[in-house]
């Protein structure tokens, strides 16, 4: 017997992506499916899969202690979900914003009016960091059992060095004490803040400091920016995202949500890794885009909590892009983290296939976190981060409108 040896067995469906890098275009919607299957794992990876016939007769199936035996049921398994792009840690909530808007108010407005992103910023400057770190493992626990085993987090509400060190503090420890793996992004780059407002540029030349801290205390990989109309334009954006690169940032952009500046051509440019939103991006920023390898990460909750239209996800299929799909979990723009509405609006409103989208929330999610050589896919050497659901295949899971369906989150091999 190995103890470190465990098994999924009597999965109804196996249903995965394959491969370590993004799935572009119309090979979005080629996922294995294995009818009856099983996994074997040792320790936190996967070493095995196969049907259940295969599986039984593996060599290693019969070192596995019966203890470690973990019986699907019958029912769909999938690789556990990424959330690639969301700004969870936060002080106070924006609901008064929320009704305005609902009365008719826009974004911009708000904004505009002193609103938005500072109002969470006075927030998140005013709370302990005990505080911020209870309330986001809150958060954390719930979206942890919604699925998702690995989530992209940014900081972005100090808008001053202990501000963002705070939030990307809180984000270090709950990936150390949590299951859910957390990658950082570093956001001082979200809005210019009350105390510089009308000198941008400045503002982010005060940033290079703070920028050396997170990378020397290992507090973020990522940088992102919000470049959009009266937040950072595309020149400062270029600017700055060319001197994070060159102190070993790797990019992230905020790019064409409200007004189409050329956000997605500035990502190729750059060599983004992702370039988010792009509900108004053109043609040649997603040609562009396309040919830098830089993947769409679509946030269509935004848009649906903004009333805005959505991106034509099929458009960029056809165009042969990488689309992933985030929720954007935000005190702003979009407060909800829900897995299961993303799925809902991805399908019926992006038009994309229940297929397209188990790519787009696993592997291509992977990828806009450049994680995808080890997690996003149930397969021999990558990460048991791994989903039992209540429904049967593959088909369900979009038909489960609104509905979670997961039962079982297995992360680094655990039972959770
Ligand atoms: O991704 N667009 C910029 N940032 C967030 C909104 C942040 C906020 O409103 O607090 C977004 O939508
Ligand atoms: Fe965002």
């Amino acid at each position: 017997m190995n103890v470190n040896l465990k098994a999924i067995i009597n999965a109804s469906e196996i249903a995965t992506p394959t491969g370590n890098k993004a799935i572009c275009g119309h090979d979005m919607s080629s996922i294995k499916s294995i009818k009856n299957g099983g996994i074997i794992i040792d320790g936190n990876k996967i070493v095995f899969v196969g049907t259940m016939d295969e599986v039984k007769a593996h060599d290693l199936y019969h070192e596995i202690p019966a203890e470690n035996i973990i019986d699907a049921g019958g029912k769909l398994v999938t690789p556990g979900y990424v959330d690639s792009h969301t700004h969870f840690v936060f002080g106070g909530n924006r609901a008064d914003e929320y009704n305005m808007r609902l009365a008719g108010a826009t974004y911009m407005e708000i904004m505009e009016a002193g609103g938005g992103i500072q109002a969470s910023v006075n927030a998140t400057r005013e709370i302990s960091f005990d505080d911020l770190y209870a309330r986001s493992k809150t958060v954390l626990e719930r979206i942890f059992s919604l699925g998702v085993t690995t989530i992209e987090g940014k900081s972005g509400y100090g808008l001053n060095e202990e501000t963002e060190l705070k939030q990307l503090n809180v984000m270090k420890k709950l990936d150390e004490e949590l299951p859910i793996d957390i990658v950082k992004t570093y956001m001082g780059a979200h809005s210019v803040p009350k105390e510089m407002k009308g000198r941008g540029r400045e503002y982010l030349k005060t940033l290079e400091p703070t920028m050396q801290k997170v990378l020397d205390e290992d507090l973020a990989e990522f940088c992102d920016i919000f470049c959009e109309d009266k937040v950072f334009s595309i020149d400062e954006s270029r600017e700055y995202l060319n001197v994070a690169k060159k102190m070993g940032f790797k990019l992230k952009m905020h790019a064409d949500e409200i007004v189409d500046l050329g956000g997605g051509k500035l990502a190729a440019e750059v060599g983004a890794v992702s370039a988010d939103h792009l509900l108004m991006a053109s043609d040649e920023s997603l040609s562009a885009m396309r040919d830098a390898g830089v993947v769409a990460n679509l946030l269509p909750l935004t848009a649906f909590s903004l009333r805005e239209h959505y991106v034509e996800a099929r458009k960029l299929i056809d165009m042969g892009l990488a689309v992933s799909i985030g929720t954007d979990y935000n005190p702003g723009s979009c407060p909800s983290y829900s897995m299961p509405l993303l799925i809902a609006i991805s399908t019926l409103n992006m038009k994309m296939s229940v297929k397209e989208v188990l790519t787009a929330i696993t592997l291509n999610a992977a990828a806009a976190i450049d994680r995808a050589d080890e997690i996003g896919s149930i397969e021999s050497g990558k990460k048991a981060d791994i989903l039992i659901h209540e429904i049967q295949k593959l088909s369900e899971l979009a038909y489960n409108l609104g509905l979670p369906t997961v039962s079982t989150v297995i992360k680094n091999g655990e039972v959770v």
